[in-house]
C-alpha cells in the first residue's frame, strides 16, 4: 500500500510540474505576442522614407491621413494600410487610396525598395508627375492601382515586366500614347484580367493580341478601328466597355466571337457608313446579358 502511495505521490509531482511548465510557457507566450516584432527593419525604414516623400493636405479629415498615423516605433504591419507575409514579415500590401498624398513620385522612391509587394493601391493621391520606369522593379506585383493620381506621361515599358500583373487600374489620370509603348506594354503582361485606363488621354488602335483579359475598360480617345475581336482565341473577355472612342471604321463582326456578357459602346463614334447602328447585327451576340448603346453615334 505505502508503496503504490509514494507511487501516486510521485506521479502527482510529475504531472503538477507539466501544468507548472505547461503554464508558464503559454504565459511566456501571452507575454511574447504583444512586442513580437513581425516588421523587418528594413522595409520599416523604407516605408517611413515613402511617407516621408511627401506632404499630406492640412485641410482633410484625420481618417483620411493614414501615414500620420503611423509610428515609427511599432510593428509596421500593424499600420494603417500595410499588410505584411505572417511567415516572411515582408510587406506584401500597401494600400493608401485617397490618403491626401501630395508630391511626386521620384524614380528613388523608397517604395520601389518594397520588392515583395504584391497588391499596391495608390489611388486618389496627388502625384502630379509621371509614373517611373522603376514600377517595374516591384515584379510580384499582380495589383496596380493608382486611379485619379494627377499622372501623366507615358504608361513605362517597365510595365511590361510585371508578369503577375492581373489588375492594373490607370484610369482617370492624364497618360498620353505618344510613344508605341501601350502597344508594346499591355500584350506583354500575360496574367492581365481586368484592365482599365478610362479617362485618360490614349490615341491610336488598341492593343489586340490580348489573350487573358475578362474585363477591359477603354474609354479614351482613340481613333483607330477597334481591333479587340483580334483577341488570340479562346478569350476570356466577357467585359468590353469601350464608350466614348472616335472609332474609325465599323464596329467589327469578330466582336460577336468573343463570347462576351457586357458590351458598353455609349456615346462612341463609329464611322460606319451608314447613319444607325443595326441592332440585328447584335442577334449574333449569344452569351450577351448587357448592351449600352445609348449616345452612340454612326456616320
Ligand atoms: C525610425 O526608426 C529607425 C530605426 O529605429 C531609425 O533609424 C529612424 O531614424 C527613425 N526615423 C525617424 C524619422 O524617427
Ligand atoms: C532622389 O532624387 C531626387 C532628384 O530627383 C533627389 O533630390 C533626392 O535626393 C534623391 N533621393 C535619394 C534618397 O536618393
Ligand atoms: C496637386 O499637386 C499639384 C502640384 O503640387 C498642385 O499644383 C495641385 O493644386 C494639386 N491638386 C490638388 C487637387 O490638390
Ligand atoms: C525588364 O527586365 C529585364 C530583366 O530583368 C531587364 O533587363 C529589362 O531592362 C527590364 N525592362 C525594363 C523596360 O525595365
Ligand atoms: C502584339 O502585337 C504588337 C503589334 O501587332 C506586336 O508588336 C507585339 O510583338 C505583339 N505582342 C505579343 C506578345 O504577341
Ligand atoms: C486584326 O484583324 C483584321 C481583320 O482580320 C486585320 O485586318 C488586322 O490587321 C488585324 N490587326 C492586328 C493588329 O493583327
Amino acid at each position: 500500500m505505502i508503496h503504490s502511495c509514494s507511487e501516486e505521490r510521485k506521479m502527482m509531482i510529475l504531472w503538477s510540474l507539466c501544468l507548472i511548465f505547461a503554464l508558464s510557457n503559454s504565459i511566456l507566450v501571452v507575454i511574447a505576442s504583444p512586442s513580437q516584432h513581425l516588421c523587418l527593419p528594413d522595409q520599416r525604414d523604407a516605408l517611413w522614407e515613402f511617407k516621408n516623400e511627401f506632404y499630406v493636405d492640412s485641410d482633410v479629415p484625420d481618417y483620411v491621413k493614414v501615414t500620420e498615423k503611423w509610428r515609427n516605433n511599432t510593428d509596421c504591419c500593424s499600420w494603417d494600410g500595410v499588410s505584411c507575409d505572417p511567415k516572411t514579415g515582408k510587406i506584401v500590401e500597401l494600400d493608401l487610396m485617397d490618403s491626401a498624398l501630395n508630391g511626386p513620385l521620384r524614380s528613388n522612391s523608397s517604395l520601389f525598395r518594397l520588392q515583395h509587394l504584391q497588391k499596391l493601391n495608390l489611388g486618389f493621391n496627388n502625384f502630379s508627375g509621371i509614373l517611373p520606369d522603376s514600377i517595374g522593379n516591384l515584379k510580384y506585383l499582380s495589383r496596380l492601382r493608382c486611379r485619379t493620381c494627377n499622372l501623366h506621361g507615358e504608361i513605362p515599358s517597365s510595365l511590361g515586366n510585371l508578369s503577375y500583373l492581373a489588375d492594373l487600374d490607370l484610369a482617370e489620370n492624364h497618360f498620353t500614347s505618344e510613344g508605341p509603348n501601350l502597344q508594346l506594354v499591355l500584350p506583354k503582361l500575360r496574367s492581365l484580367i481586368s484592365i482599365d485606363l478610362v479617362y485618360n488621354q490614349f490615341k491610336g488602335t488598341l492593343p489586340s493580341n490580348m489573350s487573358s483579359l475578362s474585363k477591359l475598360e477603354y474609354e479614351n480617345q482613340f481613333s483607330g478601328p477597334l481591333e479587340i475581336g483580334n483577341l488570340s482565341s479562346p478569350s476570356k473577355l466577357k467585359s468590353l466597355i469601350v464608350g466614348e472612342n472616335n472609332f474609325n471604321g465599323p464596329i467589327p463582326g469578330s466582336l460577336s466571337k468573343l463570347g462576351l456578357e457586357y458590351l458598353d459602346l455609349s456615346f462612341s463614334f463609329w464611322n460606319t457608313g451608314r447613319d444607325i447602328v443595326d441592332l440585328s447585327f447584335f442577334s449574333h451576340f449569344i452569351s450577351l446579358r448587357d448592351l449600352d448603346l445609348s449616345y452612340v453615334v454612326c456616320s
